[in-house]
Formats: structure tokens, C-alpha cells, sequence
């Protein structure tokens, strides 16, 4: 059967990017198993090539992580990269959102990723590598996104927690942290009003493709914590060096 991939939020952006990746790569596995909601967009995609599997997927509800885990259990697929990267934020202060939609950033950022890994795990061997794919929102609080990067920082401190579990087992575990990229992800998180960045984040979006590729890079070189992007690597030195209260202070005031 040989080497199998799974890619979550396959059907858009950088999930999509990375499957475009994985294809061109020189080490492409044998399936690619990509999931999402949209099965239109997925079955497109698999006409990309006869490797890629679509899977319809609410990763979001525990129905969802159900549908992968009984998929699992019958293939028992030798897994040798899993990248999480369904996710989602929404922009707003708290108190103007509905608290649905908090539990729903944190079912899908933060649940969805962490007991998808438990599950891929038993079916990965010496050599594998999970991708999460994380942001540089992780390295600052951020009023008026203050879920999505509280978010992003659970996914920093899991992977790297989970990278030693895993070491004695040979599998590497790289938190992917980009900035601003273009994708529909702005657009959703702000209900619609706008597709596009704006200000210093418009000047600095990065394309999904290349940081896709960078990213397949960076876990193949078993990296813990892969930055992209030099503006957001200057973010991380100085998130590391400067009190997270100044910085807030001096970003919000
Ligand atoms: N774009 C950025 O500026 C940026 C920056 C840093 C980090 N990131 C992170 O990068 C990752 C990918 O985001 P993106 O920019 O590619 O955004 P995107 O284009 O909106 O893609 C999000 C993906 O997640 C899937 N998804 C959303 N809810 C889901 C659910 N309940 N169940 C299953 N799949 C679901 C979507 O597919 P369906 O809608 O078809 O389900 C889609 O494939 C996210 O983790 C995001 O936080 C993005």
C-alpha cells in the first residue's frame, strides 16, 4: 500500500498549497489522504492526480474525527506525514461575538489538531513527521483576535511538547508559524468585510505556495519550530526578548 499523507483544510489555501507541494515534491507518498468539508473542492483537487483520496470531514465536531478514525481503523495506512492545518479565527472583541463561534475556533484550532494527532500516531512509524501549522499570532496576545492567537500559542506549546514525546519514537513534530498569508482565512474572519489584509499586514502577505514549500522543507529537516518570513522572524526575537506587556503597550497602547 506504501506511504500515506493526510492533509487537513485541504480544500483551500495553504492546505491546498501543500498538497500542490507534496505532489511536486521528489518525495511524494503513494496517497494522500485530504480532508475538509467542501467534498466539491476536494474531488477537484483529486483530479490533480490518483494518488489523492478526499475525505468529507467536520473536524470541527467529534462526528468528524470520527469519520478519520474509523477510516484508520479500516485502511491502517502506513502514515508517514500528517499536517494539520485546518483552522480559523475570528476577528472581533469577545464580547461582540457569539460564544459559539469561540468554541468553534478552539474545537477546530486546538481539539481537532490535538486529538487528530493521537490518532494518526499509532499508525506512524521511525521517519514520519507531523506538520502543525500554527502563526506568528502565537507569540503576541492579540486584542480583538485574542482567541485565534491564544489559539495559535496552545499549537506552539503542543507541538513542541508532543516533538519530545515523539523523539524516542523517531517521528519529528514542526510547528509551521507563518504571518499574514493570502488566503480566504481573512476573509472569514471578518464575516466577509474583508478579503484582503490590510496596513503593514497587506505589505508583508506571503504566498501559500512557497510557504508550502519551505514549510515540507523545514520538516524534512525535522525542525521544531519553522518561522516564515523574515519580518516574522525579527516578531519572534523580539516576542523573545521584549516583556509581552510592553509589547502589547507599545502595539495597542
Ligand atoms: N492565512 C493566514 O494569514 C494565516 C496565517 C497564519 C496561520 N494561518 C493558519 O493556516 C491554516 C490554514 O489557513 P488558510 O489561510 O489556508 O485559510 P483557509 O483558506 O480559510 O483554509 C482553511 C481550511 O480549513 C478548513 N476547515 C475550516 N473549518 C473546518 C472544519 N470545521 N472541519 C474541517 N475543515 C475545516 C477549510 O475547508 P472547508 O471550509 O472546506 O471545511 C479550509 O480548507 C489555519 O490553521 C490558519 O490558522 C493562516
Amino acid at each position: 500500500m506504501g506511504k500515506t499523507a493526510i492533509v487537513t483544510g485541504a480544500s483551500s489555501g495553504i492546505g491546498k498549497a501543500f498538497v500542490k507541494a507534496l505532489l511536486e515534491s521528489g518525495d511524494c507518498p503513494d496517497t494522500i489522504w485530504i480532508t475538509a468539508r467542501r467534498m466539491d473542492r476536494l474531488e477537484k483537487m483529486a483530479e490533480l492526480s490518483s494518488k489523492i483520496v478526499p475525505i468529507k470531514a467536520d473536524i470541527g465536531s467529534s462526528e468528524g474525527i470520527d469519520i478519520l478514525k474509523n477510516k484508520l481503523k479500516e485502511q491502517t495506512p502506513d502514515v508517514s506525514l500528517l499536517i494539520n492545518c485546518a483552522g480559523m479565527g475570528k476577528r472581533g472583541n469577545i464580547a461582540d461575538r457569539d460564544p459559539s463561534e469561540i468554541s468553534d475556533v478552539i474545537s477546530l484550532n486546538c481539539t481537532a489538531l490535538s486529538v487528530l494527532s493521537a490518532e494518526v500516531i499509532p499508525y506512524m512509524s521511525e521517519g514520519a513527521a507531523i506538520i502543525n501549522v500554527a502563526s506568528t499570532a502565537a507569540f503576541l496576545p492579540q486584542p480583538g483576535f485574542t482567541v485565534y492567537a491564544a489559539s495559535k500559542s496552545y499549537v506552539v506549546s503542543f507541538s513542541r511538547a508532543l516533538a519530545c514525546e515523539l523523539k524516542s519514537k523517531g517521528i519529528s513534530v514542526t510547528a509551521v508559524c507563518p504571518g499574514p498569508v493570502n488566503t480566504e482565512f481573512n476573509s472569514l474572519a471578518t464575516d466577509g468585510k474583508s478579503a484582503e489584509f490590510k496596513g503593514f499586514r497587506k505589505l508583508l502577505a506571503a504566498d501559500a505556495d512557497k510557504l508550502a514549500k519551505a514549510s515540507l522543507k523545514a520538516a524534512s529537516h525535522k525542525r521544531r519550530m519553522f518561522v516564515y518570513g523574515f519580518s516574522q522572524k525579527a516578531l519572534h526575537v523580539v516576542s523573545k526578548l521584549m516583556p509581552v506587556g510592553l509589547m502589547l503597550k507599545i502595539v495597542y497602547g
